[in-house]
């Protein structure tokens, strides 16, 4: 039987990394129906709505979506679609696996760390007002039932995967009140894992071991803005943004998207890296149970990268994303 599944192509590159990654997974056999929609500031300018109405009724009958960048206008205009998003569905667990790749060189080898980032509070939650003309002010929100579950699901995944350590990342010596929650919450659940180590650390010092010693993490668990940042620099650890994937989970809805944005630099000139995409997309196979096709694709994309003669820019190569997405259909 074939998995009916929602498809939001985007901004920026969003439409070209799209087609491709369908492509690949049509070529790999996935076995999967799309509901193809156009979304975000396009969309919007074409046609006055950012997800028309179809697109939500599609995701929340199918329950997974693959999705693409959406621009966000900076400091004016309408609310993150992808906040929003994630918002309306509870789509509370962002999880950013982020590994060394051997044929990827970077300064940094050995890299095999899980980002567990909170998804619908913290400073996301969108609470912000202009007190007078010169003030503004945003809310940090953190609650015990939000921070109970990614932290659990952390734990879990650790247990599962046969990880050894989760990290809590916090500033609980400077907001006391809110991420001292946090931090306690982590360490009354911690408890329930004694298989698994568990420690915390402060997310400026984090940033540093990050860059100096980043072999020593393995699941990282932390709070939405926390995360967002992390994961960013976590993804130049291993090469750049166009190899980070992330899932964004819910008890009742999935999302798959890439960690970067709509890149607008380099939108239409058909040199975006659809790795990062491709990848969110073999976490959604994994997530269907298509785990074989999942790992069909993966041994294929490395084969190509391992390879090294057709490469992304991003990535030191001069192929286009359609010679990098024909590449990887040969090694299927
Ligand atoms: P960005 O992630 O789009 O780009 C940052 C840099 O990385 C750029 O130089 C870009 O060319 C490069 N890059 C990103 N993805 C790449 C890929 N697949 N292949 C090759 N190079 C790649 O971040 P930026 O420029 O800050 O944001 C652009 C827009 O995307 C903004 O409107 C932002 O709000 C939005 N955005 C959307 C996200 C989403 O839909 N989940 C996530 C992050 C940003």
């Amino acid at each position: 039987m074939s998995d009916v599944i929602t498809v939001f192509k985007g901004d920026g590159i969003g439409p070209e990394i799209t087609d491709s990654v369908l492509a690949i997974l049509n070529a790999a056999g996935a076995g999967l129906t799309y509901e193809i929609f156009s979304v975000g500031a396009a969309e919007y300018e074409a046609h006055g709505a950012l997800i028309p109405d179809e697109a939500f009724a599609s995701f929340e009958k199918n329950k997974v979506l693959l999705k693409s960048p959406i621009t966000t206008p900076l400091g004016t205009g309408f609310r993150s679609l992808n906040v929003m998003m994630r918002k309306k569905y509870d789509l509370y667990a962002n999880i950013r696996p982020a590994k060394s790749n051997a044929a990827i060189k970077t300064p940094f080898g050995g890299v095999d760390i899980v980002i567990f980032r909170e998804n619908t509070e913290d400073l996301y939650a969108g609470i912000e007002e202009m007190v007078d003309e010169n003030t503004a002010r945003s809310i940090k929100v953190i609650t015990r039932k939000c921070s109970e579950r990614i932290i659990r699901d952390a734990f879990d995944y650790a247990v599962n995967q046969g990880r050894k350590k989760v990290t809590c990342v916090h500033k609980a010596n400077i907001m006391k009140l809110s991420d001292g929650l946090f931090r306690n919450i982590f360490y009354e659940i911690a408890k329930e894992y004694p298989q698994i180590t568990a420690e915390d650390k402060i997310v400026d010092n984090v940033a540093m071991q990050l860059v100096m010693h980043p072999q020593q993490f393995d699941v990282i668990v932390t709070e939405n803005l926390y995360g967002d940042i992390l994961s960013d620099l976590a993804s130049g650890l291993i090469g750049g943004l166009g190899l980070l994937p992330s899932s964004n989970l819910g008890s009742d809805y999935a999302m798959f998207e890439a960690v970067h944005g709509s890149a607008p630099d380099i939108a239409g000139k058909g040199i975006a890296n659809p790795t990062a995409f491709l990848w969110s997309a073999c976490m959604m196979l994994e997530h269907l149970g298509k785990n074989e096709t999942a790992a069909k694709i993966r041994r294929a994309v490395d084969e190509v990268l391992a390879d090294g003669s057709v490469m992304t820019p991003d990535l030191g190569g001069s192929a286009t994303t359609k010679e990098y997405e024909a590449a990887i259909i040969a090694r299927l």
